[in-house]
This record gives C-alpha cells, sequence and structure tokens, in this order.
C-alpha cells in the first residue's frame, strides 16, 4: 500500500523524526511504500475560507499544497506525525489538513487508512486527551479506518525519546500494517 506521511515537526533530527523514521522501517520492512512530507519545507498557505473550491474543486491558492493533494489523493494511507504544540497538533500540520477542505469528498471516497504518531513533553495520562479526540474526530468525518496511535508522553527531546519505548512503538504500527 502506498502511504503518505504528513510530518508537522520543524525539526528534521527532532522527536516525531524519529517515530516517523521508525515507524517508515516497519512499513517497508511490511513491503509498503512510504512517502514523507516534512511539512516545514512546502509552502502551503492557510485556506482563506473563500470556498471557491465549493468544497470539491480546484483551490484558487496555487502553492505547494497542489503536491501534497496528488500524493494523499495517491495514496491508501495517511499517517499524521505532529509534536504537541499547546496541546494540539502544529500549525504546519493543522494548515495542511484545512486544506483538505477542497478535496473533502475524494479523500472520503477513498476510505484510507490513517496513523497518528506524535510526542509531548509532558507525561502525564491526559496529556493527548485533546489531541487524541480531534484525531479520532477526523478519523470518524474522513470515513479513515484507525490502525493506531502512538502518543509519546515524556518525549520532550530527541534523547528522552530515543531512550523511551515510543520508537519501538512507532515500529511496531507500521510494521503490523
Ligand atoms: C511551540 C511549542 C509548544 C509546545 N506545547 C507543548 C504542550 O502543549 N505540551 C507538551 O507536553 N509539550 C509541548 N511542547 C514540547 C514538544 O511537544 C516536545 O518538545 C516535542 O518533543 C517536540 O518535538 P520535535 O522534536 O519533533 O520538535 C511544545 C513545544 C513547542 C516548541
Amino acid at each position: 500500500m502506498k502511504i503518505v506521511v504528513l510530518q508537522g515537526s520543524p525539526n528534521k533530527n527532532g522527536s516525531t523524526h524519529i517515530l516517523t523514521e521508525a515507524f517508515t522501517k516497519g512499513a517497508e520492512e511490511a513491503g509498503h511504500q512510504v512517502r514523507r512530507f516534512d511539512l516545514t519545507d512546502y509552502k502551503v498557505n492557510p485556506c482563506t475560507g473563500c470556498v471557491a473550491c465549493g468544497y470539491e474543486g480546484p483551490c484558487v491558492q496555487k502553492d505547494d499544497n497542489q503536491k501534497v493533494r496528488k500524493a494523499v489523493l495517491d495514496a491508501d494511507m495517511i499517517v499524521f506525525a505532529t509534536p504537541l504544540y499547546y496541546y494540539g497538533m502544529s500549525a504546519q500540520l493543522k494548515i495542511v489538513i484545512d486544506r483538505f477542505c477542497a478535496y473533502n469528498s475524494s479523500i472520503t471516497r477513498k476510505h484510507m487508512k490513517s496513523a497518528l504518531l506524535t510526542v509531548a513533553w509532558n507525561s502525564d495520562n491526559w496529556t493527548f486527551d485533546a489531541l487524541e479526540s480531534h484525531y479520532k474526530t477526523l478519523v470518524k468525518y474522513l470515513d479513515f479506518e484507525d490502525q493506531g496511535m502512538v502518543l509519546g508522553r515524556g518525549c520532550g527531546s530527541p534523547s528522552m525519546t530515543r531512550n523511551s519505548g515510543y520508537p519501538e512503538k512507532a515500529y511496531e504500527l507500521g510494521r503490523q500494517l
């Protein structure tokens, strides 16, 4: 299967990246094709809400989101990878999801698979409540088939993350697809 990873951390060698790499290793070993978008490298503007797309059509903004859109619609699975920023996803990832607006039905029709990879400094058991709830709502709304979540509590730096069990969990998630 074709998997697109939307990687929303600006730190290319950071903790989100560590989970992404581990997931990718597992998924590739299982025979899947993984394409990663480090969203910080792509110039994607926020949705302006003009709705010229009519919620399904060309977007008036001709920016790098055209590449993301093409890859998402060519894929079977989307992996959302993000650091926890103020108890939600990073702006880089949220902007790309908001731009789904112009191809919403195309995504829904595909019944894609999905997963969430995330890391945070905090390690309280409520750390990911808001993000988890948001992700599960997206799964319902976009008719995804959830393949799992890796919620990396206490992953505030790359060394903390490497020394946690979360990279292994991300690897296993990819491997069992
Ligand atoms: C702008 C910003 C907001 C953050 N918000 C939170 C937060 O709400 N809760 C938390 O536990 N950690 C928070 N963190 C910490 C990061 O989630 C954590 O350090 C993570 O490992 C960063 O991942 P990265 O290495 O991929 O950038 C925040 C960090 C930044 C820079």
